[in-house]
């Protein structure tokens, strides 16, 4: 038996977090046995490298050392939750997965995208996910719901999201038959419909 893996991914502020709990709801409610999580987290170790990822005060991290911590956090989560769970053939909803580091560190920060993309197989013993939903939602509108207090990653420039957004892009071109991109409607369930038209073709 073998589980479903669906991703999430977007910029700051697209409702990926509601959206993806929604689905996870909405499975439930149908019976499918699954697990809903969060990246960088969904255990112990990783939440706890989360905290050191987003903290404002780890101002002198370099890239290097973020991009191997977000690996660091995704080895763990992969190897402790998500495979277990599609060992035992539940659908793994995950708020963020290796996309975020290529959109984030590799086209946000410059870093070199094939080298992340080994380090990336490497870290998730070639996991990838069935489905990948691009929440699509212009810069401006995210930002705008973008906490008063922000995060180390939420706090960089206008210019650096910008980038992590055409990158999404990018990733979404180069693989349009993992990757949808799901333009973000203003009414939340119009979005969630369009997700679970693209769901049906999982068959789960
Ligand atoms: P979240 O706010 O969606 O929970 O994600 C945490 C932050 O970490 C968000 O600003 C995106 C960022 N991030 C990366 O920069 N690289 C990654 O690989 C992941 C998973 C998240």
């Amino acid at each position: 038996m073998k589980g479903k893996f669906i991703t999430f991914e977007g910029s700051e502020g697209c409702g990926k977090s509601t959206q993806s709990r929604m689905l996870y709801d909405f499975l439930k409610r149908r019976g499918r046995k699954s697990i809903y999580l969060r990246e960088p987290g969904g255990n112990k170790i990783s939440e706890k490298i989360r905290d050191i990822l987003l903290d404002r005060k780890n101002k002198s991290m370099v890239a290097v050392a973020e991009m191997l911590l977000y690996m660091a956090a995704r080895a763990q989560v992969v190897s402790q939750v998500i495979r277990p769970a599609l060992k035992e053939g539940k659908v793994v909803i995950c708020d963020r997965f290796l996309d975020s580091t290529l959109a984030y560190q590799g086209y946000g920060l410059g870093m070199d995208i094939s080298l992340i993309k080994q380090l990336g197989k490497f870290s998730t013993s070639g996991l990838n996910p069935d489905l990948t939903i691009f929440l699509d939602l212009p810069l401006k509108k995210g930002l705008r719901h973008r906490r008063i207090l922000k995060d180390r990653i939420e706090q960089r420039s206008l210019s650096y999201h910008r980038r992590v957004l055409e990158g999404y892009h990018k990733l979404a071109r180069q693989e349009p038959g993992r990757i949808k991109i799901v333009k973000v409607e203003n009414d939340k369930k119009d979005t969630q419909e369009k997700i679970r038209a693209l769901i049906c073709r999982l068959k789960i």
